[in-house]
Formats: C-alpha cells, structure tokens, sequence
C-alpha cells in the first residue's frame, strides 16, 4: 500500500479524506471514536511539516441540500481540544473553483459536509475538481476507511485528480482485516450477535470456512435460529424480561463462548450478544469483551457500530482491555471482509 510514510510530506498542501460521520444527540458527538481514529495520520503530517492541511467529510444523509442540524462545524472544537498544537479553522465547501483564503498559520482547515453538495453522491468530477483547485492541494490522503465502500466525488472521482495515498487510519483497518482473511492463526473465532439475519447470514456464509468455530448470539439467536453445521454455536439459553422477551445469552451459552475465546487465536465480533443498552442485559457483551480484551498475542477484531461503541466505553473504564482493531468501519470493514470491491480503496488494492 503507498502510504503517507512514502512520500515527503514537507510543505505540501494535503487534501484528507476523513470520516467524521458520528453520532450526534441535541448537537453533542456522543461517539468521538471517528475523530480520535484520524488523529495519528493528523499528527503525521503535522510533524512531518506538511504546510496546510484540508479536512474533507460527510456527516449524516441531508441528500445534496445545506441542513445546519448536519453541519460538520462541531467538529472544530473536539478537533481544537485533541490537537491543541494545530490552529484549526472551519471553512464553507468552495464554488466555483475560486481559492479558499485560510491564513497561513492555519494550519487545519476543516471544509463543511460534503454531503450539501449533490455532487459529492453522484461522484461528480466537477465538484471534487473545484474542492481540488479551491484547496491548491498537491496530494490526496484516503483516511475515511468508513467511507470506502461509497463510489462518491471524495472517494473515487478524486482518483483522477490528484496522487493518492492511504492514511495510517486505512493502513491500519485494511491490515488487520487482511489478516483475518489471509492465514490468520487458529482456531479462528467469529462471533456474530445483533438483530438482522439477513446482515449477519452473509458473513456467517464467507467464515464457513476460514474460521474454526462461529459462535452465535443476540436478537438472531433468541429469534430462533438455526444452522446443522458443526462449527456453528448458537445460544441456547436466555435472560428474559418479565414478558418473556429473551434479552440476553444466559449463562450456559455465555460459558460456552467464554471457552471459545479462551481457545481462539484469532477472533472476529461483530454484533451485540443481548439488548446491551440495558446494562440488565449487558451480561454476555460484557463477558466477551472483557475475555477478548484481555488476551494478548492474538488478532482480535471488533466491528459493527454498536459492538465498537460498547467496547469503547469499556475500553474508558478499563485500560488493561486492548484489541488489534476496534474498526471505524460499519457497512465498510462488513464488505472488505465479505470480499467485496471498495471504491475507495482500489488506488492501494492490488
Ligand atoms: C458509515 O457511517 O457507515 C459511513 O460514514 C457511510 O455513511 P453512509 O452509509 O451514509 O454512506
């Protein structure tokens, strides 16, 4: 992969694709995963003497119309406090390809949502052009592992526009999920939790053989399923609500999988094992995080919005707990392990 590590950074005007698409309730990011993960390319370039640095995003789905309520601006302020050596300024998207003034000593300059553009969506060349000439920016960084799954103007047009190379972001998810799928130690564990079958069935399908055991838990296992291979576990004990509602995998299960990680050299989650925003019904989740996060000279890999978000505020209160990759990716890092084609990532995949 062409990296930022292969270039010379000095005073060159860089354009960074980043994926600041977080969660926000009344205004506040209620998950800064995003931005913290884009932070070591960030520090990169700095150190490296880059000379101004234009930070490219979405946020939400305000479908190619301008909509304050997804305005990237917020973002200024996390960004101020996590890099207090870089003056950071938040600018309009440019029109027109006229130049965007940003003072000299700004040195981060952070561009609206993408997104309030339709130009972005429908991968037009013209619009990412004008961003390019507006930013005078002399190499693109691919740092949005999020986003790679997305053929819009940030992730593929601009491929025509300028040399590309990948962030640490995207350097570090495209490695370790990688390595889950090329001759990853085993026995491989993959345990898959959550409400959506129809999500979960594909990946369940790719791992059928690549990983040792398939552990299955969450709302697919309480629905009922089913699977007669034996590699597949599925919980068959739950802790119920008083109406019954299985919420959670029950203890035997949880043992069960408790024994699976303890044997597993390599290990992939993704999904919730119970309704874990109930700390009722957290049990499991909060099991096999802290057993997978406690092993040490294994791949561990957790993916799916909801899986990392729990983990990391785990990961807040406990600081011996630590994984290969807590991915940034939802639907992204489920299509790079189901094998799938990304857009974004086609400059650096051979
Ligand atoms: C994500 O959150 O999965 C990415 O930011 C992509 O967002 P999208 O699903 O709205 O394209």
């Amino acid at each position: 992969m062409k990296t930022i590590k292969d270039i010379d950074i000095k005073d060159k005007i860089i354009l960074v694709r980043v994926d600041y698409n977080v969660p926000l309730k009344n205004g506040e990011i209620t998950d800064d995963l995003r931005i913290r993960a884009s932070l070591p390319t960030l520090e990169y370039l700095l150190d490296h003497g880059a000379k101004q640095i234009f930070l490219i995003s979405h946020l939400g789905r305000p479908e190619g119309q301008p909509n304050s309520e997804l305005s990237l601006s917020p973002i200024t302020k996390v960004l101020e406090k996590l890099l207090p050596k870089a003056k950071i300024g938040f600018y309009p998207l440019p029109t027109n390809q006229e130049s965007l003034h940003v003072p000299a000593d700004t040195k981060i300059a952070l561009l609206e949502n993408l997104r309030f553009d339709p130009g972005e969506e429908t991968n037009s060349p013209e619009f990412i052009e004008s961003i390019v000439k507006a930013t005078g920016a002399d190499i693109y960084v691919q740092d949005g592992f999020a986003v790679v799954h997305r053929a819009h103007a940030s992730t593929d047009a601009i491929q025509n526009f300028l040399p590309i190379y990948a962030g640490l972001l995207v350097e570090s998810e495209v490695n370790n999920l990688s390595s889950v799928l090329k001759n990853p130690a085993k026995p491989v564990l993959l345990i898959i939790g959550g409400a959506k079958v129809e999500d979960k069935q594909p990946l369940i399908d790719k791992f059928l053989t690549k990983a040792d055991r398939i552990f299955v838990g969450g709302k697919i296992a309480a629905d009922g399923y089913q699977s007669s291979d034996a590699k597949i576990v599925v919980a068959t004990d739950f802790d119920e609500n008083e109406k019954n509602e299985k919420l959670d995998v029950g203890p035997l299960s949880t043992g069960e999988l408790a024994s699976l990680i303890t044997d597993a050299n390599t290990i992939i989650w993704n999904g919730l094992l119970g309704y874990a925003e109930d700390p009722a019904y957290a049990t499991a989740s909060t099991i096999a995080a802290e057993l997978i996060g406690e092993k040490r000279g294994v791949t561990t890999i957790v993916c799916g919005g909801d899986t990392t978000g729990f983990v990391e505020n785990l990961i807040e209160e406990h600081e011996n707990l630590h994984y290969s990759l807590v991915s940034t990716g939802g639907g992204a890092a489920l299509e790079f392990l189901l094998g799938k084609e990304l857009p974004g990532l086609k400059p650096f995949l051979p």
